[in-house]
């Protein structure tokens, strides 16, 4: 888990199977290069391939989760170049490619990119004085990695509307009440502490069965809810096929601790 190679994350291992990846490029309060998010996709592959990393964290700094993409790199780019280059794409590799879930713990700015990013993940703890927006709308343009479609499912279309066109920020507790962060705590320390607890949590589970929660919970914001229940049961029904399946009932049953084997 050594961090040297990086320049802008950090990653880490702060509990056993929780991998933690730390943006780190302060001086433009965690604005998302192309570079730092080919650094963030290389390092969650590595997590989501690895047999000790069973959940990922993500975080920034107390200051800044991310102050959105780089607004520098984007400034001079044309219509034709970021069109050919899928720009953003590339970000959703997060959705995609990535089998475990993620956390977001979200301190201080996280505006356009840096929400879309943290709203890319599969939950948000925040700071409840976080700064959440999509301001996008201030610098002639719109929220372009999936603002305008999440935030819209998380709080619905009025708010989502109006925050959109307004470009004005939430706050992290506002945040948790309207269902974008399953939670906002007080200080940065709680936020970080409860983070990893809950991670811990996950990470004390079998990595199958932790998977396919993650996979059909977010089947929910796409599929229609009869054919969601359907590939609910279908995944439910794979399940016995798992070791840890009859590791848990049978723990249950003779009242001890699952050992689980991952499989
Ligand atoms: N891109 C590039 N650089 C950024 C940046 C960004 N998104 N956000 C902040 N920075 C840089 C600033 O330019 C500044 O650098 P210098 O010291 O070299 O001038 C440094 O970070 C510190 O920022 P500030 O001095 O502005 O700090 P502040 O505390 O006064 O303000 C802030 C903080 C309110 C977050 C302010 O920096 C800001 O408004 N940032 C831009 C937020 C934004 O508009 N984000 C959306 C980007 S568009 C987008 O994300 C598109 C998309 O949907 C994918």
């Amino acid at each position: 888990y050594s961090s040297n190679s990086y320049e802008y994350i950090q990653v880490s291992q702060p509990k056993p199977g929780v991998g933690q990846v730390t943006l780190n490029r302060p001086k433009a309060l965690n604005a998302l290069c192309t570079p730092l998010i080919n650094e963030l996709n290389t390092a969650l592959k590595a997590f989501n391939q690895s047999d000790d990393t069973t959940v990922i964290v993500l975080t920034g700094s107390q200051r800044a989760f991310a102050a959105g993409a780089d607004i520098k790199e984007m400034a001079p780019l044309t219509f034709s170049e970021a069109y050919t280059k899928s720009f953003i794409e590339s970000w959703s590799l997060l959705t995609t490619e990535i089998k475990k879930p993620i956390i977001a713990a979200v301190s201080g700015h996280a505006l356009g990119g840096g929400c879309e990013l943290a709203m890319m993940c599969d939950l948000i703890y925040c700071t409840e004085g976080a700064n959440f927006g999509q301001p996008e709308i201030k610098l002639g343009t719109i929220p372009g990695a999936g603002g305008s479609q999440r935030l819209t499912r998380a709080i619905g279309k009025s708010k989502a509307m109006e925050l959109i066109l307004t470009g004005k920020s939430f706050t992290g507790s506002e945040a948790a009440q309207w269902g974008v962060a399953a939670r906002a705590f007080p200080t940065y320390e709680a936020l970080m502490e409860e983070t990893l607890k809950t991670a811990e949590t996950i990470a004390g589970y079998s990595r199958v069965a932790v998977n396919a929660c993650k996979e059909v919970v977010n089947k929910s914001q796409d599929l229609p809810l009869r054919e969601g229940v359907e590939f609910e049961r279908r995944v439910f029904h794979s399940l016995f096929g798992s070791n840890d399946q009859k590791v848990g009932m049978k723990a249950f049953a003779e009242k001890k601790k699952p050992e689980w084997t991952h499989s």
